[in-house]
């Protein structure tokens, strides 16, 4: 493990050679936006940056408010605190209609594909090319088939045939296809939903591959995950989310590996409980571990 991340920081570094720290004006910024669902508090005081060609990592555990989080960039859900700004300018959306008119596009971790269609026919859904006068306008398929294939070989992606239901792709491809769907619908703010959640290693090098390309085409990628080893292979800024407030920003030469899985461990959390009951009598909190270290074998009997 140690050994492959110390090769991909050296891979990113290599990548990021030549790239100024200032990519570009931000298109989303949030600054100390909060949300309240009735009295249940579940973001507060959030922070966000998300800049052309950068990938903007979000983490945490379950419950973090990511998902909250991500409603509220993508007009799903409105914020009750804080600002929401979109190439400078304060925004409350309406809904996804308007996330997408201003470029913000998500792709849910359950894609909104319908499996029996081919792959071609999924890339176009609800926004299909259709040709002819009005009312002899029917679906260009060639057309659309053509654009299809070449967007797809843009973003490296190669599939045998796109006729094949997409049903039949692996849950990484699909979300590839997804991804390059975005794009080509003008997509500037990518958001994605824990895209690796429910993938293999492998799938999962499919998507981080993806993110990447469409960080090299100049997109903002929201990454959300709960996987630092993920988040680390193509972020370029970490955001830890923990019960709905940030408990870490920073850019990428300003963490590692190690410490963002630290975090995501919940090393800080685990230090404050050992604290705690150390102050409760009948517990030997020397025995509990450290910093997310493996809980020690045997428990040892009290002196
Ligand atoms: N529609 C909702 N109504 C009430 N509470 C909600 C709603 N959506 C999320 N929450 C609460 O907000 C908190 C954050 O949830 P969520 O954003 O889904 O976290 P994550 O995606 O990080 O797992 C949780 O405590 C959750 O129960
Ligand atoms: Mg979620």
């Amino acid at each position: 493990m140690e050994t492959t991340a110390t090769t991909e920081n050296t891979d990113r570094e290599h990548a990021d050679q030549g790239k100024t720290d200032a990519a570009g004006d931000p298109i989303v910024v949030l600054r100390n936006v909060g949300k309240s669902y009735g009295n249940i508090h579940a973001l507060r005081g959030v922070d966000l940056e998300v800049r052309p060609g950068r990938v903007s990592c979000v983490l945490g555990d379950n419950g973090a408010g990511k998902s909250t989080l991500i409603k509220i960039i993508s007009g799903l859900h409105q914020h009750t605190e804080g600002e929401y700004l979109v190439d400078g300018e304060p925004v409350r959306l309406s809904g996804p209609r308007e996330a997408l008119d201003r470029g913000i596009a998500t792709v849910y971790q359950d894609l909104a594909t319908v499996p029996l269609m081919p792959v071609w026919r999924n890339f176009f859904l609800g926004s299909e090319i259709t040709r002819g006068p009005w009312p002899f306008r029917r679906l260009d398929i060639a057309g659309m088939k053509s654009v299809a294939d070449r967007e797809l070989r843009n973003m490296g992606i190669v599939l045998d045939d796109l006729e094949q239901p997409i049903g039949t792709l692996s849950g990484g491809q699909r979300q590839s296809v997804a991804i390059a769907r975005a794009v080509y619908f003008g997509a500037r703010v990518l958001i994605l939903d824990e895209p690796t959640a429910a993938l293999g290693v492998k799938q999962s090098g499919v998507v981080l591959k993806y993110i990447a390309a469409a960080r090299e085409r100049g997109l903002g990628v929201i990454f959300i995950t709960h996987n630092p080893h993920h988040a680390y292979m193509v972020g370029d800024h970490f955001t830890v989310l923990r019960l709905g407030a940030v408990e870490l920003s920073a850019p990428r030469k300003e963490i590692t590996l190690e410490e963002l899985t630290h975090h995501m461990a919940g090393g800080a959390e685990l230090a404050a409980l050992k604290h705690e009951l150390a102050q409760v009598s009948g517990v030997d909190v020397e025995e509990l571990p450290d910093e997310g270290a493996p809980p020690a074998g045997a428990p040892a009997a009290r002196a």
